[in-house]
This record gives C-alpha cells, structure tokens and sequence, in this order.
C-alpha cells in the first residue's frame, strides 16, 4: 500500500496542468512499480480532471499499470514467430519455476509474467525479455538460469 504522503511527493512536483496527467502516471509507475488508486485520486483533485479520465489512460497505455508489477518484468513474446516457435513452453517453464502465469507476479514481488506482442527480432524467436535484456532462440531447460541470472541477490551474513 502506497501512502498519501508517497503519492503527494510525486504529485507536487508537478504543476496543476492537465497535460502533466501521463507524466506522472510514469513516475509513480516507475517509483512504485504501479499507478496506485490513492495516486489516481490525488492526481485527479491536483489537475482538476476526472479519476475516469486518468483511469483510461492508464488502462490504454501498456507502460502503466494499476496493479503492482513484479520488481523483474518478464516478457514472453507471443507474436507469430515466437508462438510458432514454441512462446507457449516459455511461458510454461516461468510457470514451473515461479508459480505465475501471464498477468500474475510472485508472492514475494520479485518477477511478474506479461505476454506481449512481437519484439521485432523474430529471426531469434522464441524470445524472452527481462528488464529489457533480450534472451534469444530461449529453450525451456534455460528458464531456470535465466531467471537467477536476473534475481535479486539474496543477502546473507
Ligand atoms: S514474433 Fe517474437 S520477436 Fe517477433
């Protein structure tokens, strides 16, 4: 849960215009990894527009999200190419080592599963992509070291 506090930060660094309404939409999707109901509120009341109007947005652009994301984004391809090519057992290797789905992200918020549409690098297909770092020609025994390549380092002392 985001605090009013948190979301006001954001907000207040904008001026009260209409047209600042995606910006900061992006910024608290970049700082809290989603656009929060207390932000889509906020930022309604500060640019004087309404919560339905900020709402489609945030439905229409791919890169905003109303539910949290997982700190890693995985991306399985699922445009001609990749599917002809096997995306399908991509997305079920991520599913055995994780436990998601398509549209879920892990218990510990650690990786979230988007199928998307084609990459533009479909001579590579099947391909998957976290946090922007393409893995091409991927094979379902690779998932594993995949992912841990792109985990975050547990700590221990
Ligand atoms: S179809 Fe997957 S990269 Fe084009």
């Amino acid at each position: 849960m985001v605090s009013n506090e948190e979301v006001s930060s954001i907000i207040d660094a904008y001026p009260r215009d209409r047209r600042y309404a995606l910006a900061v939409m992006q910024d608290m999707q970049r700082t809290f990894n989603y656009v929060p109901e207390n932000g889509l509120i906020a930022t309604a009341e500060h640019l004087d527009c309404s919560v339905a109007q900020l709402y489609s947005m945030a439905t229409f652009y791919k890169a905003l999200s109303l539910k949290p994301k997982g700190k890693h984004i995985i991306k399985v391809c699922d445009g001609t190419a990749c599917h002809l090519r096997g995306a399908n057992n991509l997305v079920t290797g991520v599913k055995r080592e994780l436990g998601i789905v398509p549209g879920e992200v892990t218990a510990d918020g650690e990786f979230s599963l988007e199928l998307v549409n084609c990459l533009g690098s479909c001579a590579l297909a099947p391909v998957l992509v976290i946090d922007g770092v393409y893995h091409n020609k991927v094979k379902i025994d690779a998932i594993p070291s995949i992912l841990k390549e792109h985990a975050t380092p547990v700590v221990t002392q």
